[in-house]
């Protein structure tokens, strides 16, 4: 199988010594000279069966747009977009070119986590009465990457978002967020913030909380409790991680073995650009709640925004 990376910064020269191992021939086509092996995107595609979309996210919803268009199985990593226009436009062209797009939320391919969902999922902890998520990073990202992220709802907290609709397997109808500039000031100068905390309704009353921050000297963190009336349940770090890199080398290589056997036709798109869509529309409500200090249902969510 022939597969072209599209971008080889951080996470994508990460997902291609994955790659490596999993295609028969890999060409990567990155908008730095020094960074592929192939001159032109074309010359990427063209007898391709898959492509691993991994540059900016300003260039996703154009490149999945060329993908899908090509017949290729893709992969993209978060977000389609920033927007939830050009997000929905994208969501429409895919379904309606029956393309196959797996989005990248790894959190899905981790072991831990799994075994969170399914242990929710079989029962064994009775009525589910709440939750509390944490996702700090350990040291913020550079200057120059604030103003393209989306801030921090889009950007970090979407792994967050996309979670609770996976592990509990109900859409959220409400949240509530606050956020405050306390790591560093550029944060600010973006109108983002560094810091936060948003409580999630889902749809059947269960009530959680989600806290982030850009820094956290004691490591990147992901964490999850859960609370019914049975019994509880918590993923935990084992140790201090430097970063996500560090914290889920296996989840990046399980979804990109999953994503392999999807452009063999082997296997079923486990996060859809729909998933990405849903996660999406859950962080602009929590903006709109920052920026408004309210509560913001979902059904708000394309009516306003
Ligand atoms: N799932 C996760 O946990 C996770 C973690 C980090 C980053 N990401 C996502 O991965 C993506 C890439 O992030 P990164 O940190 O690797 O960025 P990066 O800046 O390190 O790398 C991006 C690369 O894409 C190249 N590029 C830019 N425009 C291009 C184009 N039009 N065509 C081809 N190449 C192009 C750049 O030259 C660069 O080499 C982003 O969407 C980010 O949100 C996901």
């Amino acid at each position: 199988m022939i597969a072209a990376l599209l971008g080889a910064g951080t996470m994508g020269s990460f997902h291609a010594e994955t790659l490596r191992g999993l295609v028969d021939e890999l060409r990567i086509y990155d908008a730095d000279p020094a960074r592929r092996t192939v001159e032109t995107l074309e010359e990427a595609l063209d007898g391709a069966s898959a492509a691993v979309i991994v540059t900016p996210a300003a260039a996703h919803a154009e490149l999945i747009r060329v993908c899908v268009d090509r017949g290729l199985a893709t992969f993209c990593e978060k977000p389609i977009a920033i927007g939830l226009e050009e997000t929905l436009g994208v969501v429409e062209h895919v379904e309606s070119m029956g393309g196959r797009v797996q989005m990248g939320f790894q959190r899905r391919f981790d072991d831990a986590y799994a075994a969170a969902r399914s242990r929710i999922r079989d029962g064994h902890l009775g009525r589910i009465h709440g939750f509390s998520m944490a996702t700090l990073d350990r040291t913020p990202p550079p200057r120059t990457y604030v103003p393209t992220s989306g801030g921090l709802f889009k950007d970090m907290h979407i792994h967050d978002f996309d979670s609770v609709r996976w592990l509990f397997g109900q859409e959220v109808e409400e949240v509530y967020a606050a956020g405050s500039v306390l790591v560093d000031g550029m944060f600010g100068e973006f109108d983002d913030v560094d810091t936060s905390a948003v409580n999630i309704r889902l749809a059947d009353g269960t009530l959680g909380t989600i806290v982030g921050a850009r820094a956290n000297a004691a490591g990147y963190i992901a964490r999850l409790d859960v609370y019914g009336a049975d019994d509880m349940l918590s993923v935990r770090e084992d140790r201090r991680y430097r970063d996500f890199l560090d914290r889920y080398p296996d989840a990046y290589q399980a979804e990109m073995a999953h994503f392999v056997r999807v452009a063999k036709g082997e296997a079923e798109v486990p996060c859809t650009v729909g998933d990405a869509l849903e996660a999406l529309r859950i962080a602009v409500a929590a903006d709109a709640s920052r920026r408004e200090g309210r509560p913001v249902r979902l059904a708000e969510i394309g009516e306003r925004y």
